[in-house]
């Protein structure tokens, strides 16, 4: 099955991707550490969706128009799909960085490989691009580049959709939580009550089959779901900020109050609970 193989072929390069990505992931957290509302931009926090999946269509869609242009002999129209092209690739080059730079384990490797990859595509239709200015040709060298430097890009892409559909990167970590409107029996971790505990302080405590992560404030009980929808770091690990719940693991924020993101690289919501004393003891439920 050609599946199969091509997962060989790419699970192959892990031996020099990634030490390469380790290398590259520590340029840019530099980079992006001190410009996070920038970061957030480019990572599509504000949009609800990954930004960078939203633009990788333009660039290959334009390529493709450019190849079928050029060979039916038109020229300008080659062109101008080439030069779209080549600034949508840009900025997909752009906002994936911002969602590699947050990429762990065997998604960083697999990034690895498809930016690398990216990067010789976008090469070879910059270099097509090139020498199409002041030429009013078809076919010939920039078009042989052209359609190598696609072939070599689509490949890239299988690659990064991998790292969505295998890796399940950027991808909401209680996509498939149901909601449920039930009351259930809440369990701190050491049993303290949770109107006792520390205030502002996240603790852990168990709903059912869930964790979820409490803090006190005053006389309110704040409830997440522990796990974070970024990349499942464990929130009860993190710290109080700003009246949100910061992860411990890449920094997004979560508000108290409703699990509202207010800080990527997080797209998604928290689940958040309410919190009451039943007649035989503490539950909780669901909001929403
Ligand atoms: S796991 Fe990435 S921000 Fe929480």
């Amino acid at each position: 099955m050609i599946g199969r193989l091509l997962i060989r072929l790419l699970d192959a390069q892990d031996g020099w991707a990634r030490p390469l990505g380790d290398a590259v992931n520590r340029v840019l957290v530099a980079v992006f550490r001190p410009i996070r509302p920038i970061k957030d931009l480019l990572n599509g926090t504000w949009l609800g969706h990954p930004l960078h999946p939203a633009i990788t269509d333009v660039p290959i869609g334009a390529f493709f128009v450019a190849l079928v242009l050029d060979v039916a002999g038109v020229a300008r129209g080659a062109f101008l799909a080439v030069v779209v092209a080549q600034l949508a690739f840009f900025a997909s080059v752009v906002t994936g960085l911002a969602d590699y730079s947050d990429a762990d384990g065997r998604t960083r490797t697999r990034a690895t490989v498809h930016g690398l990859l990216m990067l010789v595509g976008g090469a070879l239709t910059a270099a097509s691009l090139l020498l199409r200015i002041g030429n009013d040709a078809t076919g010939g060298l920039p078009l042989i580049l052209l359609g190598i430097g696609f072939l070599v890009i689509v490949a890239a892409a299988y690659a990064g959709g991998d790292l969505v559909f295998v890796f399940g990167n950027m991808v909401s970590r209680h996509a498939f939580r149901g909601s449920g409107t039930k009351w259930i029996r809440l369990e701190t971790a050491d049993g303290v009550e949770p109107d006792a505990l520390p205030e502002l302080v996240p603790a852990r405590a168990k709903l059912g089959i869930n964790m979820l992560v409490l803090v006190r404030e005053g006389a309110t009980i704040h409830a997440l779901h522990d796990t974070c929808a970024h990349a499942a770091g464990s929130l009860s690990d993190g710290k109080v900020a700003d009246g949100c719940l910061e992860c411990p693991v890449h920094g997004a924020r979560y508000r108290l109050r409703d699990g509202h993101v207010v800080r990527g690289p997080a797209l998604y919501d928290q689940p958040a609970y309410e919190v009451r004393r039943g007649e035989s003891g503490w539950e909780a439920r669901r909001v929403g």
